[in-house]
C-alpha cells in the first residue's frame, strides 16, 4: 500500500484508476503543451527566502475569499467533466472542500448539475459560467445558480474557442464517450472506477442536458464547444452578465496587464490570473511570470486571485508573496478525486495545508497576511 506523501502520490494512483481517455483530459495541455508545463515550472524557478531564529508558534494561514472567510488561500476551480474523473465527483469535491472550509467552483461543464450540487451540500458553493452562442440559455444558468444559493459567479473569459488538445482527439473523447478499441481495453483494468460508475448511472452533462441540443451526441467535445460557446463575447458581454447577476463576480482567465485594468474598471469582486492550466493559448506566459506586474498594476482595487501549476503548499506560499490574494487549485483535487474520490480532494486539501503551514513558518512568518514579496529571492 501506498504512503501518500504529496500531490504526485495522488496522481500516480489516478493514473492507474482513472480510465485512460478522462486521465489524459486533466493530465494534458493545449497544442506543444509548452505553456501547460511552464507554469509549473515558473513555480519551480522561484526561490524562497530561508530565515531563522524567529518566533513562529501560532501560525495561521486563514484568510478571505472575496469577504468569505477561507481555511487557507486556496479555491478549488472549475473542471469540466469532474464527475468522469470518479463517479458524483462534483458532489464529492464540494463536500470535501466544505468540511475543509475553503470555496467549490462548479463549472457549466459538469456532470452532476447545478441542483445536484446544492442538494448534496449545505453553504453556498461559486459557479463558473461560459456564455454560449444562445444568451438566453446563459441567462437561464445564471439563475439556475442564483436560485440554488451560489454565492460568486466565475466568468471564464479564456475560452471563445477551444485550443487543441490532441490526446483527447486521439482517444476519442466526446459524449457519449466513444473510446477507442485502447482506450476501451484500458476500462477493463479500472474495476474500481467502473463499479462506481455503475453505482450512479451519472452520464450526462447536468447543467447543458436537456437544455441545449446536440450535447447528447455530439462529435467530438471540441467540435460541439466551437459550435456553442460565444467567440463574440466582449467586455460589453462582461457588463451584460453583471446586470444579470447581483451577487459577487470573478472574472477568470486574465492574463495580461491591460485586460486586468479593464476587468477592475469593469467593477469585479476579484480577477483570477489564469491561461486555463495551460489548457487554452500555448505560448502564453505562465501565470506566475504575469502574476506580480498584474498584482502591481491593479492589486489595490480588486482582488487578485491566481491558479496555473500549484502543486504544492509551497506554490501556494509563492502565489501569495508575490502578491496573490488567493489561489485555486485545478488538477491537483482532480488527481485526489480520481485516486481515491472525496477523501482523495479531503486528503489534497490536507497536504496543500501542512505544506503551506511548515513552508511559511520556514520562511519565518506566522501570518499569511504578513506574507509579501520580502519572502522571495527576487
Ligand atoms: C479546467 N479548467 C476549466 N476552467 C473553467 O473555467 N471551466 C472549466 O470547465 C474548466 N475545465 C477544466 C478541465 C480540466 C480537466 C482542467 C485541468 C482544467 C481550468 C481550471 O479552472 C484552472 O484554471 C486550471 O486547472 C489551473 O491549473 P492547474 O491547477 O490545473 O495547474
Amino acid at each position: 500500500m501506498t504512503v501518500v506523501t504529496d500531490v504526485a502520490d495522488l496522481q500516480a494512483l489516478a493514473k492507474r484508476r482513472v480510465p485512460k481517455m478522462f486521465y489524459d483530459y486533466a493530465d494534458t495541455g493545449s497544442w506543444t503543451q509548452s505553456t501547460y508545463h511552464e507554469n509549473e515550472a515558473a513555480l519551480q524557478r522561484q526561490k524562497l527566502r530561508q530565515r531563522v531564529a524567529r518566533n513562529i508558534d501560532n501560525r495561521s494561514v486563514k484568510t478571505t475569499m472575496i469577504g468569505q472567510d477561507v481555511a487557507m488561500p486556496v479555491a478549488l476551480a472549475p473542471v469540466g467533466l469532474t464527475g468522469m474523473q470518479h463517479a458524483d465527483g462534483e458532489i464529492l469535491a464540494a463536500q470535501a472542500a466544505e468540511e475543509f472550509g475553503v470555496p467549490f467552483t462548479l463549472s457549466t461543464m459538469s456532470i452532476c448539475s447545478i441542483e445536484d450540487v446544492a442538494e448534496n451540500t449545505k453553504s453556498p458553493f461559486w459557479f463558473q459560467l461560459y456564455v454560449m452562442r444562445d444568451r438566453g440559455f446563459s441567462e437561464r444558468l445564471m439563475q439556475r445558480a442564483h436560485t440554488a444559493g451560489c454565492s460568486a459567479l466565475v466568468l471564464t473569459l479564456d475560452l471563445q474557442v477551444l485550443g487543441q488538445r490532441h490526446r483527447d482527439l486521439k482517444n476519442g473523447l466526446s459524449a457519449p464517450p466513444k473510446p477507442k478499441p485502447l482506450v476501451l481495453a484500458d476500462l477493463a483494468l479500472k474495476p474500481r472506477w467502473c463499479w462506481n460508475m455503475l453505482k450512479t448511472g451519472r452520464r450526462q452533462f447536468g447543467n447543458i442536458h436537456g437544455h441545449v441540443s446536440g450535447v447528447d451526441d455530439m462529435s467530438s467535445l471540441a467540435e460541439w464547444t466551437n459550435s456553442q460557446f460565444d467567440p463574440s463575447l466582449d467586455w460589453s458581454s462582461v457588463e451584460w452578465v453583471k446586470k444579470h447577476w447581483d451577487r459577487k463576480l470573478i472574472l477568470k482567465g486574465i492574463n495580461d496587464v491591460e485586460d486586468a485594468k479593464i476587468a477592475a474598471d469593469i467593477g469585479a469582486d476579484a480577477i483570477v490570473v489564469s491561461n486555463h492550466g495551460g489548457r487554452q493559448l500555448d505560448g502564453a506566459l505562465a501565470s506566475y511570470e504575469v502574476l506580480g506586474d498584474i498584482v502591481d498594476a491593479v492589486g489595490d482595487r480588486i482582488e487578485v486571485h491566481f491558479d496555473g501549476g500549484i502543486r504544492s503548499g509551497q506554490d501556494i506560499f509563492k502565489a501569495v508573496a508575490m502578491g496573490a490574494h488567493s489561489t485555486y487549485i485545478g488538477r491537483a483535487f482532480i488527481y485526489g478525486l480520481g485516486a481515491m474520490g472525496k477523501d482523495g480532494v479531503t486528503k489534497v486539501l490536507e497536504i496543500l495545508h501542512k505544506e503551506l503551514d511548515v513552508t511559511m513558518g520556514l520562511c519565518g512568518e506566522t501570518d499569511i497576511a504578513n506574507v509579501g514579496r520580502h519572502n522571495l529571492v527576487l
